[in-house]
């Protein structure tokens, strides 16, 4: 490998794979647990296209192409390994550590570079274009507008707020000397569809510079400016080399300067602009977009420890921040969410009630078990006494990851007071699920076939089993009762010699990890099919026992080809005859191992 495990670790983590994958054009829907979509690697209509987010891995059920998002982006792409990593390192803005790179490859990192400064130097011309067209006669109205909506000027200075004329061709008539194909470049004009005309894309609306933590305007957010219109209320520059809506939040250059240990995270621009009007500058905003880990990241970069999310009174947002919940908490950020009651939006109550009041809302901001409880509680009918103890099985369900005692107790306390049930029913049912794994070991000995389709199972169990456990790794090796040349297939026989040379270090490597040892695709689709639903052993006793019926199974069958093969040679098939009877007698003990 051409970089450390760690740098290709943490490249991976700023690159979901959820959003690469939906990044190509995969729609993607949710179904338990996992994103399932049509595969974009062979042709079909019903989707067996599965993506899973805790895995950080793909497979599909239909062609077998499986892998982690490197191999994904490999394959689409049709990149080797280096060059898929260097694109995904290059979409998230993370600098590789300087290797011995080819020429080629280091003209394509300064074309890059050099179109994110490109970008970089129009955004800055045309912020202060907006800037002043806003002061300007023809700004009147806009001016009022935000007067109207409670925004001194004082702020709209601060934002850097702007406007784009209602005109067509605003950028050409007013930069001449600069070419349209630069703000193209930019995303600021678009290429009309029959003419080979350019036209502006920000027309009649409030211009929202969207600054970095650096001070580079990467971007706009645009609100239309006129009634009745068909066009969206508001724009964002598209993907250009320096804008990335996912992984940008609008207004984070002023909150970082807020030091606080929370940040506020909402959901519009007007609601940033209003939050930091009312005194809340720790406040930023996700560009109409889900939170992504590369959110929590900025977050956490920022120095803040906790997040408030407050996310907009409908359906969509309470969706939104049960999206965020786990984005967040993986990131170790403690996090709370807020809902605004009698306003849609923080905005709306700001303007309504006052600053005071929304200050006392957020120092009452629930935590996020708090709210799933909240959300749970509106699903049932808590006078009936159905509905009671459906809501109670609920609750013991969201409750049961709280590592801390005395918090789930506090969380208990509240649901026992709502549906009746004694607060040790509520704790011992916790306790009780907290014990139990969350999938049953189904032993594979029960699969008793010795087609092709039964070996392969045999074959990733087995695999699953050394690659997972080391000491089931140098047990099976000691035991000298399948080796590598035995397993069968060239693939196979590559993860087992991995799995060997892995178990003699103390180095510990994830599923995920472990593929890009590997260039071979083959490989990682047998990596992907074993450990995106992987079994989940309830004991050692359980998965020692595998061990021993799969190996010795894979054996005899290794042994039967050879058989075969040499049935002209009756001395050696003799031989073999007399190993495989004595398989039985072989026992592979992980205490060996
Ligand atoms: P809202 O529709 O809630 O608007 O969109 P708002 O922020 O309350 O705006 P005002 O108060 O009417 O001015 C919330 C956010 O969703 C994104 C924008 O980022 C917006 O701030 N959005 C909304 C879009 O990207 N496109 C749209 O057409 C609408
Ligand atoms: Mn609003």
């Amino acid at each position: 490998m051409l970089y450390s495990q760690d740098v290709i670790s943490e490249v991976k983590t700023l690159n979901d794979i959820v959003d690469i994958v939906a990044s190509y054009g995969v729609r993607l829907e949710p179904r338990s647990g996992e994103h399932v979509g049509l595969c974009p690697f062979h042709n079909e209509k019903t989707a067996s296209f599965s993506v899973n987010r805790d895995k950080q891995m793909f497979f599909c059920h239909g062609c077998g192409a499986g892998g982690n998002v490197l191999g994904f982006v490999r394959r689409m792409e049709n990149l080797d390994f280096a060059d898929a990593l260097k694109l995904l390192a290059e979409r998230v803005h993370f600098n590789l550590p300087e290797k011995t790179s080819t020429r080629e490859e280091k003209e394509r990192a300064a074309a890059q570079a050099s179109e994110r400064k490109l970008c970089e130097e129009i955004n800055k011309l045309v912020a202060r274009f907006f800037y002043d067209n806003l002061y300007e006669e023809s700004g009147a109205a806009t001016r009022e507008y935000l007067e109207n909506r409670g925004v001194k000027p004082e702020l709209m200075r601060k934002f850097g707020l702007g406007l784009s004329r209602d005109e067509w061709s605003g950028l050409a008539t007013n930069f001449p000397e600069i070419s349209l194909h630069k703000f193209e470049t930019a995303g600021l004009v678009k290429k009309g569809q029959k003419s080979s005309g350019y036209y502006d894309r920000f027309r009649g609306r409030l211009m929202f510079p969207i600054i970095d933590t650096r001070g580079r305007v990467i971007g706009f957010g645009g609100r239309t400016m006129k009634e009745d219109t068909k066009e969206a209320k508001y724009l964002n520059s598209p993907e250009t080399a320096l804008f990335k809506k996912s992984e940008c939040l609008y207004g984070l250059n002023l909150a970082k300067k807020a030091r606080k240990d929370e940040i506020i995270v909402v959901e519009g621009y007007m609601d940033v602009v209003a939050m930091h009007m009312y005194g809340f500058t720790n406040t930023v905003g996700v560009l109409g977009t889900a939170m992504r880990n590369t959110h929590a990241r900025l977050i956490k970069n920022s120095g803040a420890k906790t997040v408030i999310l407050i996310l907009d009174s409908d359906e969509a947002g309470m969706r939104a921040a049960q999206r965020a919940i786990p984005v967040l908490i993986k990131e170790n950020l403690k996090l709370k969410i807020l809902e605004i009651p009698d306003a849609k939006d923080p905005d709306e109550y700001l303007s309504k009630f006052g600053a005071s009041k929304f200050a006392t809302l957020l120092a009452n901001a629930k935590t996020y078990l708090g709210f799933q409880l909240d959300v749970e509680k509106r699903k049932h009918d808590l006078e009936s006494a159905k509905g009671k103890e459906n809501y109670a099985k609920a609750a013991v369900n969201i409750l049961k990851p709280i590592e801390s005692n005395i918090e789930t107790e506090n969380y208990a306390l509240e649901v026992s007071r709502d549906t009746g049930f004694s607060l040790s029913a509520i704790l011992s049912d916790i306790n009780k699920k907290r014990g139990e794994p969350e999938r049953i070991f189904v032993s594979m000995a029960t699969v008793r076939t010795k087609n092709d389709s039964g070996l392969k199972n045999f074959k990733n169990c087995l695999l699953h089993i050394v690659l997972t456990s080391k000491s089931a790794a140098r047990a099976l090796e000691k035991s000298e009762c399948l080796s590598p040349d035995e397993i069968g297939g060239e693939s196979y026989k590559k993860l087992l010699e991995f799995a060997f040379e892995h178990a003699k270090n103390t180095q510990i490597l994830s599923p995920n990890d472990i593929m890009d040892f590997f260039e071979s695709d083959e490989v990682h689709q047998i990596l992907a099919e074993i450990f995106i639903n992987p079994t989940k052993y309830t004991s050692e006793a359980a998965m020692e026992k595998d061990l021993n019926v799969i190996a010795k199974k894979l054996k005899e069958s290794w042994l039967l080809s050879q058989i075969l093969a040499k049935k002209n040679d009756t001395i050696a098939a003799k031989s073999l005859e007399s190993q495989r009877k004595s398989i039985n007698s072989l026992n592979i003990s992980l205490r060996d191992g």
